[in-house]
């Protein structure tokens, strides 16, 4: 070994050092929600507009529904029932918002009447205002009551207009009317018309104010703690957004010493990680010539020795070779082949059957073994597969497990290609199916301290026992995360078309989080459904039809899924379940997407009290399984 080597490696844990502790603070500040909510509305006249009122720059989950304005021509509106009311002035200290009615602003003849009618959810009149009852086409004589102008031009035609200053009983007397329009106004403003009737067009863009009421105390506690108000629109709940996640209260409130310090801590970290790589890149080129190859597999083998070691205990039982060789009688019968490798029967020495899956040999597979062994035995659950043992010698990599007598599900789906073994499971075991690995992810996410992040939820993951008792399997991509940290850092997106949720690849989506698996989740459980013969896909093998598009169509026309053949309620039902579960999971926004144990409660609820999620956002993907591959 070169004496060169020891610099390399003490500035390559220097450098993992820096991103290990900087990164993810870096990328952890990163909720799109929260910098979009934080920004206010502003249209003409009325500005810095925020929580509950939403519109324009402001999403629909930074405000409440019902609370959306429009500016046209830069004039804010806010519609309510048949209303559209003009936005004159909003005050949130205090709650208020004051409007005038659009269709009274430039005269007292409108085209239609409508009479005023406020949210009444949301809002309520202000206590200081008073209503002014406007008569059109009844010819009254002008009275101490009533106030007469005769030249409204409506549609065309001459018509009378008079108005009281309050609230009239409208009994047979007024049936000549063409319309009568109850219209708020402010006690001042109807004090002053009755002294001068002129005064009508002023009083009517006066306006009047509405109180709101929409988790005013919830905001409060929410901006204390450095939040952004926001809605979630599954829950209907309010949301404190923060810099890194929603939270359902307030956010942690960063330390003072903190937030001093994380600036400068950024600024420097991000200068350390750029000069570190250019020097390591610079070091690798010039090493390159000396069998740098070599050595870092060596190297590769000593970080996997010395894992190990740090593993301790907790490590499956270690085989060498030669057992490993003698277990699978010589590699002699194959159960299947994959990108990382071969997965031979075989049996222990106490005679137990068990599962071997030798690694090829490639620097990736280090990694993937890391991450089974490390994630595995921090499991035990019944749906969850488990690690018998392991093998590290040199570059020979196994991996020992229980054996699956059903093998996996993707040859009960798929009933096309090369899957021969394809068969047919009934509708309650396809749902206990789902259930099963819904408990098993369930677990893995809400681990006490150590979050564990599978990254490769698809079908040929789940093994099947013989009581087709799903466990999750194939650990190879997964991230063991602290409990807190709910976004994680990825280096590179791996996982496999199709399955592999949108922000994974794209971070415009939101932050990778356990949502990503809700999401695989959901893909998988979709081509469960749909993999089934006696659902007619409606349309031809060949035409490219995105399966998830289909079944939501299908969904929308009140869930009449066209099923061949007879099929029990209880059946249709379950059917209903596990697409409507499924299309939540797939939403494209992480946020949207239900937890494990929320997936489990919906799966075990009423199908009736399941609310049908929005349309999933879909741009021609890829479905058919016979092109699914390993994503680098
Ligand atoms: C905007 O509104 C917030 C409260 O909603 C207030 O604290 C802030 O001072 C306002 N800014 C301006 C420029 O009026
Ligand atoms: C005026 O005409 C419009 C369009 O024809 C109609 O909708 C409206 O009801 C008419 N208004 C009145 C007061 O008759
Ligand atoms: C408005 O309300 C009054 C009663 O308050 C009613 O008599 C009148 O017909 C309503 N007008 C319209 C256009 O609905
Ligand atoms: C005005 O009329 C509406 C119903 O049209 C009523 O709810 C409201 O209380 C009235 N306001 C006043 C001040 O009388
Ligand atoms: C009706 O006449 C009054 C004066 O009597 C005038 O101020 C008002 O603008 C007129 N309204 C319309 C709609 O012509």
């Amino acid at each position: 070994m070169s004496s060169h080597s020891l610099p390399i490696s003490s500035l390559l844990a220097l450098f993992f050092l820096v991103v290990l502790t900087r990164v993810p603070t870096i990328l952890s500040v990163d909720d799109p929600r929260y910098s979009t909510c934080r920004e206010t509305l502003t249209c003409g006249s009325v500005s810095n507009i925020s929580y509950p009122f939403w519109g324009l720059n402001r999403l629909s989950y930074c405000g409440q529904p019902g609370f959306e304005l429009r500016c046209e021509n830069d004039v804010a509106e806010i519609m309510m029932n048949e209303n559209t009311l003009r936005v004159l002035d909003i005050d949130p200290e205090r709650q208020i918002l004051k409007v005038a009615r659009e269709d009274y602003w430039n005269g007292y003849c409108p085209t239609k009447f409508i009479n005023t009618s406020i949210n009444y959810d949301h809002f309520n009149y202000g206590s200081n205002l008073r209503n002014l009852t406007l008569f059109y086409g009844c010819n009254l004589p002008t009275t101490p009551t009533f106030t007469v102008f005769t030249n409204c031009s409506i549609n065309n035609t001459l018509t009378d207009m008079s108005y009281a200053t309050r609230n009239m009983l409208v009994d047979t007397r007024y049936s000549t009317c063409r319309g009568i329009v109850v219209v708020p106004v402010y006690e001042a403003a109807a004090k002053d018309l009755e002294v001068n009737p002129m005064t009508i067009q002023a009083a009517l863009r006066g306006g009047f104010e509405l109180q709101w009421k929409a988790d005013n105390d919830e905001c409060r506690r929410c901006r204390d703690s450095d939040g952004v108000c926001g809605y979630n629109q599954i829950s209907s709940s309010f949301t404190c957004f923060c810099s890194d996640k929603p939270s359902e209260t307030t956010c942690l409130p960063p330390t003072e010493e903190k937030k001093k310090t994380m600036g400068k801590g950024l600024i420097l970290g991000l200068g350390l990680v750029v000069a570190i790589t250019i020097l390591i890149c610079f070091l690798v080129l010039w090493f390159k010539g000396k069998s740098l190859l070599n050595q870092g597999k060596k190297k590769e083998d000593a970080r996997i020795e010395a894992f190990i070691k740090k593993f301790g205990s907790l490590a499956p039982r270690r085989y060498s070779y030669a057992e490993i060789k003698k277990m699978t009688n010589k590699f002699n019968h194959k159960l299947g082949q994959g990108g990382f490798g071969s997965v031979y029967k075989g049996k222990l020495p106490d005679c137990r059957l068990v599962a071997v899956k030798v690694l090829s040999e490639s620097k990736e597979n280090g990694e993937d073994f890391m991450n089974e062994v490390a994630s595995i035995s921090r499991t035990s659950h019944v749906n969850i597969v488990s690690l018998l043992g392991y093998c590290f010698e040199k570059s020979k990599r196994a991996l020992i497990y229980e054996f699956m007598p059903h093998g996996s599900l993707d040859g009960f789906i798929y009933d096309r290609g090369l899957h021969h073994r394809s068969c047919r499971l009934e509708w309650r075991t396809l749902y206990d199916i789902a259930l099963g690995i819904a408990r098993g992810l369930e677990y893995l996410h809400q681990g006490c301290n150590t979050r564990i992040l599978h990254f490769d939820i698809k079908p040929h993951n789940i093994l099947l026992d013989e009581n087709f008792c799903p466990k999750i399997s194939d650990f190879g991509l997964s991230k063991l995360c602290e409990r807190k940290e709910s976004i994680i850092s990825m280096a590179c997106a791996r996982g496999t078309i199709g399955y592999i949720a949108p922000e994974v690849f794209c971070r415009n989506f939101g932050g990778v989080s356990y949502k990503s698996d809700v999401y695989s989740y959901g893909m998988m459980v979709l081509e469960m459904v749909g993999g089934r013969k006696n659902i007619d896909v409606g349309a031809s093998q060949t035409s490219e039809v995105y399966f998830p598009s289909w079944i939501y169509k299908h969904l929308d026309q009140s869930m009449n899924l066209n099923l061949n053949g007879v099929i029990a309620e209880e059946e249709e039902e379950i059917t209903r379940k596990l697409i409507t579960v499924s299309l939540w999971c797939i939403q494209s926004d992480p946020f949207d997407r239900p937890s494990m144990t929320k997936v489990i409660e919906m799966l075990q609820a009423n199908v009736q009290s399941l609310i049908i999620p929005p349309r999933p956002f879909v741009s021609s993907p890829v479905r058919s399984p016979k092109t699914l591959e390993h994503q680098k």
